[in-house]
């Protein structure tokens, strides 16, 4: 299938007479989707009952009419003000009690019974309305949960819900003593009313708790989508998404991906590489107006396997955005570099932010594809040839990566709740494992923690896993190629306990973790093959064939057969040393890529991506900087 182009529409922001002419020069330029209304709540009911949808039936009738297909968002994002004067306890709070207050966006806690009510009553609303109607391609869910720091709240109906998730899960308050171990510093509850939330302890709240805490807030978001979605899926037969973010872990995505059709996500490069990736200042300034040349990468194989291969950009950076500490313009060619980077990862779409930019309110410094004038945006050129080029790719199906990698959000809460060293990240972690295969020249997926199949691999990396499933592990067990895990791996119960035996308690691998320490950046232990471990040391005992040692003599990497333990976290001399192991192990091909250069292999293509600003060479092929390659596969 041809990969199809698309845009971010708000026609409230507009006088009517716009509307045609908008539509039209979107077909003009060869788009296809246009997703519209996810914020239009007040636009839509301005007041409790007082129904006004004539502006989009006819917002939907005249793109439709002029060939684009409607992208239709459900408004829960933005409740509108009456709903908060009704609800003012739907409002959520912050960790030190006060209220995220109506003016902006998110202004909800998803754990209020009222308002999930509301959302329900305004989705049935509009899939009576729209459910069949012929221009409507998908349903958007809401729009970028946990935006804004918006999944956890510490509101009465959060703490209300929480302790009914609780009795759920742990049946009896003695089980749930036992489990957290609440024994210790007096915390044993006597009923359930004696558990509140895990914000404003004296010191540090028992990790058992605070990590509940946050798998039930993370359910709470899947509770509050599938809601949405059943309510549609009797209304309607188009496929239904949600649009997510970069580096949001605050919630489990491939659980809430299981209720959906499609994964979309939103990307901003230069935005993240300002706003959310630690890597020093001459990284940032070399790809100032580029982005990370992995991070885009990253998601788009991560929302690859949360939409079970269906996957989209919804929100693709067009020129410089608003919301990020400083905020450059992109290079020439980079907005037609990004959506052939995520094409040549399999996206079916990629959809830019936003059609007009908005003269007025929070976001009047966001670029987009025509100026607040009508004139076109400096991206309009790229847009217009990357239009005419995605046409003639017929087939955008990825090549089956050889490497997996697998990504968990329960890991992400449980180092947070538990960093034990400051730095210690878990998101980071995994990132620096990818980055490094992919300079190595690889195509990766990512897989779920609980990935019960691994026949189509070759090499399988599990750093930092709070817990190993039972699938995983029995998949582990009966692997026949290369599988690296840790450090950290499977180091703690499902309850936030040490194990015992001590971890990290592999089929077949006799190694115990005695002891653990974490490096401040000053303290970097020694590799005797060069490089460090940074940040994280684990002191192994037992058996198994040592791979890596200290400078000390310590085993610092050990293995058994095909399945290797790391027990630190390598810096990069390291990182790349042992990747290139295990590739080699595992009989791949490496290609060392030049400076900001990636490749990824489509069935038929191998698409190549400069991030660097000059021009760069491999394999006998020079791309252009900011520029893109499309070679044909020869086999
Ligand atoms: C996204 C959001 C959009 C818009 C955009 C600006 O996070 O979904 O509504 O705010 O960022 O970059």
């Amino acid at each position: 299938m041809s990969p199809k182009l698309g845009v971010c529409y708000y026609p409230e922001h507009w006088p009517e007479e716009r509307w045609a002419k908008d539509a039209k020069r979107m077909v003009a330029t060869g788009l296809t989707y246009v997703r519209i209304g996810e914020f239009a709540w007040a636009e839509l009911e301005p007041e409790p009952g007082e129904l006004n949808f004539n502006w989009l039936d006819r917002a939907i009738e005249i793109l439709g009419k002029n060939g684009l297909r409607v992208v239709l968002g459900t408004p829960t994002a933005t409740p509108p003000r009456w709903m908060v004067n009704r609800h003012p306890d739907m409002l959520a709070l912050d960790a030190t009690g006060q209220p995220r207050t109506f003016g902006s966006r998110r202004h909800y806690c998803f754990s209020h019974q009222g308002y999930r009510d509301a959302c329900i009553r305004i989705v049935r609303i509009l899939g009576d309305r729209y459910g069949k109607n012929p221009h409507i391609a998908a349903w958007q869910i809401d729009n970028e949960f946990g935006c804004h720091d918006t999944t956890l709240s510490y509101s009465p109906a959060a703490a209300d819900a929480f302790r009914e998730w609780l009795k759920y899960h742990y049946r009896s308050i003695e089980k749930l003593n036992r489990a957290w171990g609440n024994v210790f510093w007096s915390m044993t509850a006597d009923n359930w009313f004696d558990i509140g939330l895990p914000n404003q302890t004296v010191t540090e709240p028992n990790p058992a708790h605070a990590l509940a805490f946050r798998r039930f807030s993370s359910d709470q978001v899947a509770t509050f989508n599938r809601a949405q979605v059943e309510e549609l899926r009797n209304l309607t037969e188009a496929p239904i998404l949600h649009n997510y973010m970069g580096r949001e872990t605050a919630f489990d995505h491939f659980t809430v991906g299981e209720d959906l059709d499609i994964a979309t996500w939103d990307s901003y490069p230069i935005g993240f590489l300002s706003d959310r990736l630690e890597d020093p200042p001459e990284h940032k300034a070399r790809y100032l107006r580029q982005g990370d040349p992995d991070f885009q990468a990253f998601h788009h194989d991560l929302y690859r396997a949360v939409g079970h291969g269906r996957w989209w950009v919804m929100e693709q950076q067009p020129g410089p955005v608003n919301w990020a500490p400083h905020n450059p313009a992109p290079l020439k060619g980079m907005a037609r570099l990004w959506a052939w980077e995520a094409i040549a990862h399999g996206a079916d779409a990629v959809c830019y932010f936003r059609w007009r930019q908005a003269p007025m309110a929070q976001e009047q410094m966001h670029a987009a594809l025509i100026r607040p004038d009508n004139e076109d945006a400096p991206v309009m050129e790229e847009i217009a040839q990357l239009a005419q080029e995605v046409v003639q790719l017929k087939d955008n199906t990825p090549l089956q990566a050889r490497i997996g990698i697998v990504f968990d959000y329960v890991s992400a809460w449980a180092w947070q709740v538990q960093p034990h060293g400051a730095d210690f990240d878990y998101f980071r972690l995994v990132f620096e494992v990818y980055r490094t295969l992919r300079k190595l020249g690889q195509n990766i997926d990512i897989l779920p923690p609980d990935q019960s199949d691994l026949s189509g691999y070759d090499l399988v990396l599990a750093p930092g896993l709070f817990e190993l499933d039972q699938n995983l592990m029995a998949a582990l067990s009966s692997f026949d190629g290369t599988a690296l895990i840790g450090p950290r791996t499977n180091t703690r119960t499902a309850n936030f306990a040490i194990p015992v035996p001590l971890p990290p308690n592999l089929p077949d691998l006799d190694i115990k973790i005695f002891q653990t320490e974490s490096l401040p950046p000053q303290g970097p232990i020694g590799l005797a093959n060069g490089g460090t471990l940074i940040k994280w040391f684990e002191h192994l005992e037992g058996d198994a064939e040592v791979m890596e040692r200290t400078t000390d003599g310590l085993p610092a990497m050990v293995r058994s057969g095909g399945l290797s333990y790391l027990a630190g976290w390598p810096d990069e001399a390291a990182m790349t040393r042992i990747l290139t192991r295990a590739l080699e192990a595992a009989e791949l091909p490496i290609t060392r890529m030049p400076e900001g250069l990636r490749q990824r292999d489509l069935t038929y293509h191998r698409v190549y991506v400069n991030y660097s600003a000059t021009a760069q060479t491999v394999d006998g092929l020079t791309v252009p900087g900011a520029g893109v390659a499309v070679k044909r596969r020869s086999s």
